[in-house]
């Protein structure tokens, strides 16, 4: 959803934006290509891995200002005060993990590869998933992978957790894959593993994922010019209600007044939706890219 994102995201060409999840950059890259020289993008990642690696890619694009900062997004609003910007003409958000940090196998994040389960997108700091799984009571684990997996064996998966790490500490990636996948009774020739739902859930917990949003969100409507767009992509449920919620308290709707007439409710700023409902990939992009299945994409203009 490439295109789709950047007429979104795209009013002025020589305008500021903002991506707050760099990732492995195609996005940076595409956006730049459309801004004219004067332009700028400011890109933010929390991992360092992905700044270090597309910085030169970035940075090549003579004429254009690139800023690029190693940070949660959660703390945007103070990075854009540090490099003295007001307000920017719009904002992609591409939510989850990238494709890079998924392939290698000591980042902890896929039971494909063996590693040790680390999962923080941010390597200098934070609990790795593996103090969680080796510390988190059973019930706190049971709460998180019901929560953020949205898996109905949690709790069948965390006492088995508890059972496993009461023998030996669980260290790798492949280690905690086949105690979930015994916990869940085996594969019975599914196509997706059994593990998928529980490693989501301790990803977005040792990330903190949703708070992050959560505080992205409240400063980047106050971040935006008149006419300027937000644009998100997510890859889960609790992530698209957050982000559809917080928009519709922004988006004016009218109360009819006992005197007659009405008038506009809304939380500043006013906001509208640019799609009337979010757009999803093709059937085409689903078979090239497993990832979009589950792709929704959403994004409003700022002071309506
Ligand atoms: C799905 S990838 C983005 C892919 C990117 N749009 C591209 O075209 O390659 C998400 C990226 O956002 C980063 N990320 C996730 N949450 C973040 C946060 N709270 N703050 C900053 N970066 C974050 C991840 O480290 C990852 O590199």
């Amino acid at each position: 959803m490439l295109d789709e994102c950047l007429e979104g995201l795209l009013t002025d060409p020589s305008g500021i934006y903002v991506d707050g999840t760099l990732g492995n950059a195609g996005h940076a890259a595409a956006i730049l290509e459309r801004l004219k020289d004067g332009g700028m993008l400011i890109g933010f990642d929390r991992d360092v891995d992905a700044i270090e690696r597309v910085k030169d890619k970035l940075k090549a694009g003579a004429g254009k200002r690139v800023e690029l900062v190693h940070d949660n997004y959660a703390n945007m609003a103070a990075q854009l005060d540090r490099l003295g910007i007001g307000k920017v003409h719009g904002i992609l958000l591409d939510l989850g993990v990238s494709s890079f940090q998924l392939d290698i196998a000591e980042r902890g994040f896929s039971f494909q590869h063996d590693g040790p389960i680390d999962m923080r997108m941010d390597q200098t700091s934070g609990q790795t998933a593996a103090d969680l799984v080796n510390t988190a009571s059973e019930q706190n684990l049971a709460d998180l992978i019901f929560r953020y997996g949205e898996e109905r064996d949690s709790r069948r998966i965390a006492r088995a957790i508890v059972a496993a790490r009461d023998k030996v500490r669980i260290e790798t990636t492949a280690q905690l894959a086949g105690i979930v996948e015994r916990a869940k009774g085996g594969r019975k020739g599914k196509k997706i593993h059994p593990a998928t739902k529980t490693f989501q859930a301790l990803r977005m917990a040792v990330n903190e994922e949703l708070a992050s949003i959560e505080q992205v969100l409240e400063q980047m409507v106050g971040r935006v010019v008149d006419g300027g767009r937000i644009v998100i992509l997510t890859f889960h449920s609790l992530e698209d209600r957050l982000v559809k919620h917080f928009f519709n308290r922004h988006v004016p709707r009218e109360e009819s007044l006992q005197q007659g007439g009405v008038r506009k409710i809304y939380e500043e700023p006013p906001v509208k939706w640019i799609w009337k409902k979010p757009l999803t990939a093709s059937e085409e992009e689903q078979t090239i890219n497993p990832r979009s299945r589950s792709a929704k994409l959403r994004a409003v203009e700022v002071g309506v």
